[in-house]
C-alpha cells in the first residue's frame, strides 16, 4: 500500500501531505471514491459542504473501519454560512453526515470580503476548536490582507490557506507570505483541472522519469513543500495520483517547471469571487 509523507502544522498536529480531493463528485460516487482511495492509501480526505458529498464521505470512513486518528479529514464552512452561530450549526451539521465527533481541518471556504463576516466566521472556528470539534483551523482562497485582518484582531494563525495552485499559477507572493507566518499552502485543482496534461515540458519530464505528466506535476507539489489534493473518479488515476513517492525531480527539472508559471488562473479572484448576490 501506498502512503504520503505527513507535514507539521502550527497545531501541534501534523496533515498527510497529499490527500484525495472529491469536489465534483456526486454524493452517490462519493463512498466508492473514496473506498478506493482509502484502499489505495490515502488517509487525507478534502470535502466540503458546498460538494454536497459529505454523506457520501463519511460512510466510506465508518465502512473502512479505520481507526479515527489515522484519517485526516477537512471540510469547509459555505459562504452562506458565514457569520458566528450560523458557522457553528454548519459545522454541527457537517460532522452529523461525515459521522465524526471533530474535523482535523476546518477552511473558511472563500473569504467573500464585502459581505464582512470572515473574521466573525473564524472566530467561531476558534471558539469550536477550544469546544474539540476541530483539529486545525484554516481558511480556503484568503489574499495577504484577509489573512492581516485576522492577525490585526490577534486571532490565532490558521495552520493552513488552501489556495488555487499548479504549476501555471504559482503563487510565488502568497507562498513566501505563508511561509513567513508558518501557514502551510495547500493546492486546490494541482493538477490545473487537467488543462497541462498535454504540456511539452510535462510531457517529456514524463517520458524521462517514465511517469505520468500527473504523477510529474504531483512530484513538483511536493518537492516544493505543498499539501496538494488531486480529485479523480477513476480507480486507475487515484492509484497513479499516490504513486509520486519512490522519484525525485533534479534541480534543473524542478527549474523547468517553475518556469512555466504564466499567472493563470482558472477559478475565481478571491477578492471578486463570488460576487455580491443581486436581490
Ligand atoms: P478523472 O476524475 O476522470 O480522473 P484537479 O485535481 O487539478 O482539479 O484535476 C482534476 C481533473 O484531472 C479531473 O478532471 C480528473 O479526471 C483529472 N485527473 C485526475 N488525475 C489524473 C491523472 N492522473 N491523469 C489524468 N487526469 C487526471
Amino acid at each position: 500500500m501506498l502512503t504520503s509523507p505527513t507535514i507539521q502544522l502550527n497545531s501541534g498536529y501534523s496533515m498527510p501531505q497529499l490527500g484525495f480531493g472529491v469536489w465534483r463528485i456526486p454524493d452517490e460516487q462519493a463512498t466508492e471514491c473514496v473506498e478506493i482511495a482509502l484502499q489505495a492509501g490515502y488517509r487525507h480526505i478534502d470535502t466540503a459542504m458546498i460538494y454536497k458529498n459529505e454523506a457520501g464521505v463519511g460512510r466510506a470512513l465508518r465502512q473502512s473501519g479505520l481507526a479515527r486518528d489515522s484519517l485526516f479529514i477537512t471540510t469547509k464552512v459555505w459562504n452562506d454560512d458565514q457569520g458566528f452561530d450560523k458557522t457553528l450549526k454548519a459545522l454541527e451539521q457537517s460532522l452529523e453526515k461525515l459521522q465524526l465527533d471533530y474535523v482535523d481541518l476546518y477552511l473558511i471556504h472563500w473569504p467573500v470580503p464585502h459581505a464582512k463576516l470572515f473574521v466573525e466566521t473564524y472566530e467561531a472556528l476558534v471558539s469550536a476548536q477550544k469546544a474539540g470539534k476541530i483539529r486545525s483551523l484554516g481558511v480556503s482562497n484568503f489574499h495577504q490582507e484577509h489573512l492581516q485582518a485576522l492577525f490585526a484582531k490577534n486571532l490565532p494563525t490558521p495552520a493552513v490557506n488552501q489556495i488555487e495552485l499548479h504549476p501555471l499559477f504559482q503563487q510565488r507572493p502568497m507562498r513566501a507570505f505563508h511561509r513567513q507566518h508558518g501557514i502551510i499552502t495547500e493546492s486546490w485543482s494541482p493538477l490545473a483541472q487537467g488543462q497541462l496534461l498535454q504540456d511539452q515540458t510535462l510531457t517529456r519530464l514524463a517520458h524521462k522519469y517514465a511517469k505520468t505528466v500527473a504523477q510529474i506535476v504531483l512530484r513538483w507539489h511536493m518537492q516544493s513543500g505543498l499539501v496538494a489534493i488531486p480529485k479523480s473518479s477513476n480507480p486507475a488515476r487515484i492509484h497513479q495520483n499516490l504513486n509520486v513517492f519512490d522519484f525525485a525531480l533534479d534541480a534543473e527539472d524542478m527549474q523547468k517547471i517553475e518556469g512555466l508559471d504564466a499567472n493563470h488562473r482558472i477559478g475565481g479572484d478571491p477578492a471578486v469571487y463570488p460576487p455580491p448576490k443581486i436581490t
